[in-house]
């Protein structure tokens, strides 16, 4: 296996998040690839693990992306912030890459690299439970907690002494409920597909209900309004947020909004 550099031949599969035969990273619409752009003059790091034997030689199995913390939903100074690290894990398309060393690689290339570019530890989140990016693969090689919010964990790994530890920047403000309409707000930063397809089915679903509700888009990529809200992603129906762990449906998106029309 080797480590890569995001190519432009691989910026497609990077965007869709490895998951080309996914009809559901198509919902996620076109919001990856301009975050990419925008970021890409902020500091965006991306490598790809690719599999340089057997049958599947030459395909990308996994990818890292990380950038200056100052981009990142926490606050730091002169670290590198992991966003997602994903070594495809489905049997379908290019099939299951777990497993096989791409994560642990993946991770070193990525501290290396922060390393040479001058950066004084590098930061991760992690969900502190057995599933989805699990905090405790980055503790197990070498991370520890920093902060924590929720079920969320902010961990990270000082590479110099003088490195200070990172916190979360946490929610600051919610929509409020207005009256004759429900207010559907969309946050959206477009780092992650599986967060954009959620915007996306909320605002087709508040699209479909028509009159009596409107849908507000805030684009958290603007670092200003990042802060002004503190939160990156979320859909709210009036002050209330649709919790998305895995992405929820778009029946149930529309059903939590169509409850709410009628209480009007
Ligand atoms: C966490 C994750 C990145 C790890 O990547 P990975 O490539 O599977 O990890 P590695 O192969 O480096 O290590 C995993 C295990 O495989 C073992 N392993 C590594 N190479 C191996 C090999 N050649 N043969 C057998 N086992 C091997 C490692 O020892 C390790 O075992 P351990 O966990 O008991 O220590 C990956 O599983 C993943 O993407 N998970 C989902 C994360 C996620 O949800 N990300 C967010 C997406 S938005």
């Amino acid at each position: 296996m080797r480590i890569i550099d995001l190519a432009p031949e691989n910026l497609d599969d990077f965007c869709l998040c490895l998951e080309e035969w996914s009809d559901e990273m198509k919902e996620a619409g076109d919001h990856k690839r301009r975050w990419v752009e925008k970021h890409g003059e902020r500091g965006l790091r991306v490598k790809l693990a690719v599999d340089d034997c057997g049958p599947a030689a030459g395909t990308v199995g996994g990818m890292i992306q990380y950038l200056p913390i100052e981009h990142s939903p926490a606050s730091g100074e002169g670290l590198y912030f992991i966003l997602c690290v994903w070594v495809h894990g489905y049997r379908e398309g290019r099939g299951n890459f777990q497993k096989k060393g791409m994560g642990r690689a993946l991770l070193q290339a990525a501290e290396d690299d922060a390393r040479a570019l001058g950066a004084k530890g590098m930061a991760a989140w992690g969900v502190a439970l057995p599933f989805w990016m699990r905090a405790s693969w980055f503790k197990k090689h070498g991370y520890r907690q920093a902060d924590r919010s929720g079920i969320r964990a902010l961990l990270w790994k000082p590479f110099r002494a003088e490195a200070r530890a990172p916190a979360w920047i946490r929610p600051k403000k919610k929509p409020r409920a207005e009256s004759g309409k429900v207010v559907v707000t969309g946050l959206l930063n477009g780092w992650c597909p599986a967060m954009s397809l959620v915007h996306e089915r909320a605002r087709r679903a508040a699209a479909e209900l028509g009159e009596g509700v409107e849908f507000r888009e805030v684009r958290t990529d603007d670092r200003a309004v990042f802060l002004e809200w503190g939160i990156g992603d979320a859909v709210f129906v009036d002050g209330r947020e649709i919790r998305s762990g895995p992405p929820p449906k778009y029946e149930k998106i529309k059903k939590k909004i169509s409850r709410r029309l009628k209480k009007l």
